[in-house]
């Protein structure tokens, strides 16, 4: 009798252990805007999280603060203060906290300020990635998600964007390195047998959003009656997707094996001006328009076929524009 409770003392405690070591995902990146709502919806679902984050100040610090706020009252969540583009911080943060799953959500993500400064895109957005996948190839982890771009299809006129499209003209050093970080994962996968899966996000705003993109810049100063700069005619159009259905479809692609490269988007673009008529609408201001030329860097659209990630994960983009501004609206307002 002492024999078998003994015997079945050592099986739970293996399947604790297992289900511990399989269950650790490192968040890079885990206290930006996709990377906080990622980490809150893995802990919700009984996941244990290690976040890694070097909270620069890109856009302010105190809202990486807040995002992460909720999340380290959680026991099974791990924030870590340190940099990717360290390499021996990122094997150390490997080994000590037992990961085996990534989703690598960090980078500098700007679009216009990689022209300006593509050395330090360069470096936090490939050289911080062959970390991970160094980390990921020795520690011989279950799968490695890549936080990619919609910006690697540049000035693609085939809409929608399809992920079998030649990708030609990349206009901005954000974009290479993000299709650089594809292109590498791809590589390990072929060395090493990693499961890798690039995710490649449209135009993400709501709750927490980030203060450089446009849903974000637009309500502040419609809000404030400061001007707004509108670069070209308006037409340009971009298929904004909103947070949740995003973090779904991160969480929808932990299930698959081999490489695959996914749309997240959300398959109905909206021009620039439709867009700031949906701010104007739901703020009740009028916007004061700076007219100014198309950007270097900027694309005319951005159209995901999101046909793909249907098929292997079942994403289907629940929230609309004006729902997801709404939200968005909710969050800002108490703290601007
Ligand atoms: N938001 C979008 O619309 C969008 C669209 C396409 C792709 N992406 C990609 O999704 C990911 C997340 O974007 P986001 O909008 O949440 O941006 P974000 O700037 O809010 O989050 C990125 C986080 O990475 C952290 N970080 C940056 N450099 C780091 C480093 N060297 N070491 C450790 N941490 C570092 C930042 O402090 C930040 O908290 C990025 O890879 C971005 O390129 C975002």
């Amino acid at each position: 009798m002492v024999k078998k409770n003994a015997e079945t003392f050592i099986i739970l405690a293996r399947l604790i252990i297992c289900r511990i070591m399989v269950d650790t995902i490192l968040v890079t990146g885990g206290a930006g805007f996709i990377g906080s709502h990622t980490c809150e919806k893995l802990l919700n679902e009984g996941f244990t999280v290690v976040a890694i984050d070097n909270f620069n100040d890109y856009y302010d610090v105190s809202q990486k603060e807040d995002n992460v706020s909720i999340l380290i009252t959680n026991p099974e969540f791990t924030l870590i203060k340190g940099d990717i583009t360290d390499a021996d911080t990122v094997n150390q943060v490997f080994l000590e906290q037992g990961v085996n799953r990534v989703i690598h959500l960090a980078a500098r993500a700007g679009v216009r300020p990689s022209i300006e400064d593509p050395q330090l895109y360069g470096n936090v957005n490939l050289i911080g990635t062959i970390n991970l996948l160094e980390a990921a190839r020795k520690q011989k982890i279950t799968q490695f998600i890549f936080g990619s771009s919609s910006s690697v299809y540049g000035e693609n006129t085939n809409v929608p964007f399809n992920e079998e499209d030649t990708l030609r003209n990349l206009v901005s050093p954000y974009a290479v390195t993000k299709r650089a970080g594809e292109l590498m994962c791809k590589c390990y996968h072929s060395l090493y047998d990693l499961d890798v899966v690039c995710l490649r996000f449209f135009t993400v705003y709501g709750p927490s959003g980030r203060p450089d993109m446009a849903p974000f810049m637009f309500t502040k100063k419609i809000m404030e009656g400061t001007p707004i700069n509108k670069f070209g005619d308006g037409t340009t159009q971009r298929d904004y997707t909103f947070i949740s259905d995003i973090v779904e479809g991160i969480i929808g692609s932990m299930k698959l094996k081999g490489f695959e490269i996914i749309n997240l988007g959300n398959n109905n673009p909206v021009s620039l001006n439709e867009f700031i008529k949906t701010i104007e609408k739901m703020t009740g201001k009028q916007a004061i328009i700076n007219q100014m030329p198309m950007q270097p860097g900027d694309v005319p659209i951005t159209y995901a076929d999101i046909s793909k990630a249907k098929k292997l994960i079942g994403y289907e983009p629940k929230i609309k524009l004006e729902e997801g501004m709404k939200k968005f609206f909710d969050w800002f307002r108490p703290s601007s």
